[in-house]
Order: C-alpha cells, then structure tokens, then sequence
C-alpha cells in the first residue's frame, strides 16, 4: 500500500482545494491511500522552535511525509503566488536544512480557481521551486471555474476532465 499525504493549502471551511483533497480517495488506484494532513495546528516556521522546542503538529507533520510515499500540494493562488499556509509548509519540510522531510519526495501539485486562472501561476512557481529539494513533480493539476466542476452538496468532482487529471496525477505515484 502507498501512502500519499495531502496537504490543503487553505483552512477556510468551503475551501476548494481541501474539497478536493476529501474527493481524492475515491479517484485513487487500488494501493494508493490518501492521508489528509489538516495544517490548522502549525504555527508559523520559527527556527527557535526547531530541536527539543518542536511543536507536535511539526512533528507529527515531518513524520508524515518522512513515512509517506509523495506529497500533494492542493495550492490556492494568492496574488499570483503562494497561500501563506502553503509556503509555511514548504519551509517546515525543508529543514534542517539539506535534511528536510520533503528531500526527494514525488510531489502532485493541485491549484484551481474560481476565477479564469486556473492556478497556473502559483504551479509554475512551484515546479521551479521543488526541484531544488530533489522533489520530482509526477503531476500538475490546474483547473479554473471550478465552482462550475464540483457538485455544490458533496466534496465529488464533476467534471470529467478534471476527474481524468487527478486520477492520472494520482497513477503517477
Ligand atoms: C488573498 C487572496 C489572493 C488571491 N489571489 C488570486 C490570484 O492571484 N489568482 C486567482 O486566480 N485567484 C486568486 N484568489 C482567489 C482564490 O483563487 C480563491 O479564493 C480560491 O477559492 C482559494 O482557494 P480555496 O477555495 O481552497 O480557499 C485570491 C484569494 C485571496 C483570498
């Protein structure tokens, strides 16, 4: 069994990319599991608090990806670049420095708007960025109006392209 560890790079209560995180077990091969990693806990990276003065949820966090076999980033767009939630987790992962629990890990990268953007420029920040971490990028998912590609009463997505992409980007694993 592999164990795929998904990170929502938002924690608003409707919020998209966390939707789609919940939608993503059912779209998953036989043999993949997805392990949702809920980020409310995880205080801002502070380098005082690394060694003895790790707080759980880093801990709990590192350990996650340490044992998993890939990482989702499910990546709001902000501004045209990161969510803070999602930068913040980066840098967790990356350190110690050279150490970190993201070194070498496969990587799906998730974005999607309501808007006309689709998310693409936040995915290509971070298909440049991961790389430097040894990170192989198996998937990039971009999907814009995608209140119109999920069902408005359930986390399921609808649409079938975007149902086709994150089953493909999971069988990249
Ligand atoms: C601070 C902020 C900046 C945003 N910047 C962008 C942007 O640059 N491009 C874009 O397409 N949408 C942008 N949006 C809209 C987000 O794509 C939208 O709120 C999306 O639903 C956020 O993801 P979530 O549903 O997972 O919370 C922005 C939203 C916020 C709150």
């Amino acid at each position: 069994m592999k164990t795929i560890v998904a990170f929502s790079g938002s924690t608003r209560a409707a919020s998209f990319h966390t939707r789609i995180i919940r939608a993503l077990p059912g779209l998953a091969p036989e043999g993949v599991q997805i392990a949702h990693f809920d980020l409310s806990d995880v205080p801002f990276y502070n380098q005082d608090l690394e060694g003895d003065a790790q707080p759980a949820a880093v801990v709990a966090m590192r350990a996650a990806v340490a044992e998993a076999d890939g990482v989702i980033l499910a990546a709001p767009e902000y501004n045209g670049s990161y969510s803070a939630l999602t930068k913040n987790t980066i840098d967790w992962l990356t350190r110690p420095m050279g150490g970190g629990a993201l070194r070498g890990r496969k990587v799906m990268v998730i974005s999607v708007t309501p808007g006309p953007g689709g998310g693409q420029r936040i995915s290509k920040t971070l298909s440049e960025v991961l790389p430097f971490f040894d990170n192989q990028v198996v998937a990039v998912v971009n999907a814009a109006t995608v209140h119109e590609k999920m069902a408005a009463d359930s986390d399921t997505v609808t649409d079938p392209d975007l149902v086709a992409a994150l089953t493909a980007g999971l069988a990249a694993f």
